[in-house]
């Protein structure tokens, strides 16, 4: 069960799901006969419990119930399938990366575009790095302005990192990498800035300390990292509580560490 708890939601939902058809099937061959409706209601009680075994929050756990209902309601209709597969590729596009990693797709803030700048390196030649870069906001607003500087986004779903590319084709000072954020070596960047999830904070900061060369600063947007206080919290624009977290990294006997 702790194997299946570092699992990502969407595939413990599929397996719940998965489980409570097999259990559904083999009452079906064992003679059980129920009305339609009645198998639906059994699909989304297993389902359910199972969710809750696979310690799902409640909103995969109302999407574990409403989901039997629903194909029920469309098994029949006049949808063509490539509608299905479709809308499931257009969500895989846009959603895929965020499923698999607890990282959902939402956007800092203009306001956070500019705080972003005003903690870059003074002089010319400075290299920012966004770990899973979205659409590309602050990748291209960085670029503009700071011609003379290097900007790299990295992201791993492929309608964002598109979006992202074509955002930032005007600026050569900047690249739109599709790939994992966790392959990027953060050794050559004056400013790492990530939005992410609290799910990979600290592993985010195991990284940061492993690869951050001396002088450089890692830039949270929002999430803390557990038991490693910033040196700076700056308030931004946007949802309630949206703020830059700020760890300036220096070199100690353990390695690269934040300053004091
Ligand atoms: C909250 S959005 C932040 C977007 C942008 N950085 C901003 O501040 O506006 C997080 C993004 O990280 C991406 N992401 C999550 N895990 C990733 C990974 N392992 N590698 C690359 N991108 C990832 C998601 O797809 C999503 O687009």
């Amino acid at each position: 069960m702790s194997l299946l708890r570092r699992w990502p939601p969407i595939l413990r939902a599929l397996l719940a799901q998965a489980l409570a058809f097999a259990a559904v099937v083999a009452l079906a061959r064992l003679g059980l006969r129920f009305p339609g409706l009645v198998w639906v209601l059994l699909q989304a009680v297993l389902a359910v419990y199972l969710a809750r075994g696979f310690e799902l929050n409640p909103r995969w756990i109302l999407i574990q119930a409403a989901l039997p209902f629903l194909v029920w309601l469309l098994w029949g209709a006049p949808v063509p399938p490539w509608i299905y597969l479709a809308l499931f590729l257009a969500l895989a596009l846009v959603f895929g990366g965020g499923l698999l990693t607890r990282v959902p797709l939402y956007h800092a803030s203009r306001d956070a575009w500019a705080k972003l700048e005003a903690l870059l390196p003074e002089g010319p030649g400075q290299r920012f790095v966004d770990l899973g870069c979205g659409f590309g906001g602050p990748v291209a607003h960085l670029a503009k302005a700071h011609p003379e500087g290097f900007f790299l986004g990295v992201e791993a779903s492929p309608f964002s990192w598109f979006v992202a590319w074509l955002r930032c084709l005007p600026r050569p000072n900047a690249t739109i990498r599709l790939g994992n954020l966790w392959r990027v070596d953060l050794s050559g960047f004056d400013l790492v800035y990530a939005f992410l999830s609290p799910v990979p904070m600290s592993t985010l900061w195991a990284k940061a300390v492993r690869e951050m060369k001396p002088g450089s600063r890692l830039v949270s947007h929002s999430f803390e990292i557990p038991g490693t206080a910033p040196q700076r919290v700056i308030p931004v624009a946007g949802r309630d509580g949206a703020r830059l977290l700020v760890w300036e990294m220096e070199r100690s006997a353990e390695g690269y560490q934040p300053s004091k």
